[in-house]
């Protein structure tokens, strides 16, 4: 696939328009999948290059804590819009939680591990064309923080007509009509980005050595320091250049890439490489046990070698759209853990399912804000007082899709401590202090409208109709 993507290149620099189409085509219809069915015959294998973080854990840290911190730097990748949560600007700039956004709580966790160990750990953000600016211009207001804000860019990809295969822009104008021809490629684009930022060779010159890498909307994704020193204390020769932390899965997770041994190798598996047969298979939680968080641990130095050498292999992923106009395209991406085979001594550990917490949907946005977690730090953490460590289920109809509007319909959020699920649907509001127990489901008819009055508790029931409570 590597040489794909220089054919790619070359191609359209020769001018050969032609044969540039006829390479598209081949790949879209290439044989990969005879690759992956021999790949899902073997066993998963990965089980003894995937370590549970307890033992990791169990070794305890150090007393040069900072020692470790200070080869550390904290990326996040900010490339990404809130458009699913229906707002405009990027996605790291939604408020989450008491007022403050993704990119504040991340802030505020490095602000405190800097202030704690007197370290200087960095905060590196990976933006795209379509979240740079807006990023730049609210990085102000952390001048006077305790963290040092780094910047790059990922690169801008040709959207390409689905039928003639052609680019969509005919120019490269980002403005107007023609920023539709464009996208960011995947956060697996961050190996070259990075690295022809300058800011790579900038950090190892500064004695740094490890990048945590996360998804900014994943507020579990916070520094572990058991990782770290897990990592910066392996005898040279022998040093993990690159970590995945996985979790267990469940069956709500069923589309998260795997890790697999294959070839004496770890690799990531996506569902989007998985033959059409095999897809049950592959959301099976007792065959692919674990998924990827995509927290990720990896060399600095590494990427530079790899990098310098043109070895980072990652796989294409084909990715069709339908842009406003109603144009089928093709964008060509890639992701982040797909390198992993490229690197020397990659292991996954099995992480607690707290460090994956991403905010995707307002239904993920319902749980952060309510008092199922504290803030403390810019970290949340689960409260004591839940009895089950597992979170509610939580599932919320189209007329909560959008921020804006879910934020009006509720008055206050409901106390959910003790929710196991939670659906609603249609034209419904929640007044102040509504508390939630067990199974509650909320139906509004078509033309209906359901308002939860202020105060109520409602235990293991179903409101729908007209009944009211
Ligand atoms: P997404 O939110 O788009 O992907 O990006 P996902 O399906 O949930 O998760 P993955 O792709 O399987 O991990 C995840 C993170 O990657 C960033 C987004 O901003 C978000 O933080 N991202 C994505 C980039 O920075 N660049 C990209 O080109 C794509």
């Amino acid at each position: 696939m590597a040489l794909y993507v220089e054919g790619l290149s070359k191609g359209v620099a020769n001018g050969g328009m032609a044969q540039f189409q006829e390479m598209m085509r081949q790949q879209l219809e290439s044989s990969m999948h005879a690759e992956l069915e021999k790949l899902l015959d073997t066993s998963t294998g990965a089980e003894r290059e995937i370590q549970p973080y307890d033992k990791i854990a169990a070794r305890g840290l150090p007393d040069n804590v900072a020692d470790s911190l200070n080869k550390l730097v904290v990326v996040k990748l900010n490339g990404g819009l809130g458009t699913s949560m229906g707002c405009k600007g990027p996605k790291s700039l939604i408020s989450v939680r008491n007022e403050n956004t993704f990119l504040d709580l991340t802030v505020q966790q490095i602000e405190h591990l800097n202030k704690t160990y007197n370290t200087d750990v960095p905060l590196v953000l990976m933006n795209s064309f379509n979240t740079d600016e807006d990023t730049k211009k609210i990085l102000q207001k952390y001048t006077h923080h305790r963290v040092k804000i780094h910047t790059f860019n990922q690169s801008r990809y040709p959207r390409i007509n689905k039928e003639s295969l052609l680019p969509v822009s005919t120019n490269l104008s980002m403005t107007g009509q023609n920023s539709e021809g464009w996208y960011p490629p995947g956060h697996g684009d961050i190996y070259a980005s990075f690295h022809n930022s300058g800011l790579l060779d900038q950090l190892i010159a500064q004695g740094k050595e490890y990048i945590f890498v996360s998804n900014i909307d994943n507020l579990g994704a916070t520094v572990d320091l058991h990782i770290l020193h897990h990592l910066v204390s392996q005898p040279n020769g022998k040093r993990c250049e690159f970590v995945m932390e996985v979790t267990d899965k469940t069956r709500a997770d069923v589309k998260g890439g795997t890790l697999i041994q294959y070839e004496g190798k770890l690799r990531l598996l996506e569902i989007a490489q998985v033959p059409k047969a095999h897809v049950d298979e592959f959301k099976s939680v007792s065959k692919f046990k674990i998924f990827n968080t995509n927290n990720l641990w990896i060399s600095l130095a590494a990427i530079k070698r790899l990098q310098e050498q043109k070895a980072i292999d990652m796989e294409i992923i084909v990715n069709p759209k339908t842009l406003d106009g109603g144009q089928n395209v093709v964008q060509l991406e890639t992701a982040v853990g797909a390198a992993i085979k490229s690197f020397d001594n990659a292991l996954g550990i099995n992480v607690p399912r707290s460090r994956f917490l991403p905010v995707k949907t307002t239904s993920d946005l319902l749980l952060v804000m309510s008092n199922l977690y504290s803030l403390d730090a810019g970290s949340l953490t689960m409260s004591p007082k839940r009895e089950f460590p597992t979170t509610p289920h939580v599932k919320l109809g189209s007329s909560f899709t959008k921020v804006q509007e879910y934020l009006t319909r509720f008055e206050s959020i409901p106390d959910m401590l003790e929710l196991d699920h939670l659906t609603v649907s249609g034209d419904v509001t929640f007044g102040k202090n509504v508390s939630l127990k067990g199974t509650v489901i909320i139906i509004a008819n078509h033309g209906d409208r359901i308002d939860i009055p202020a105060g109520s508790m409602l235990e293991n029931k179903i409101v729908s109709g007209n009944l009211r409570i």
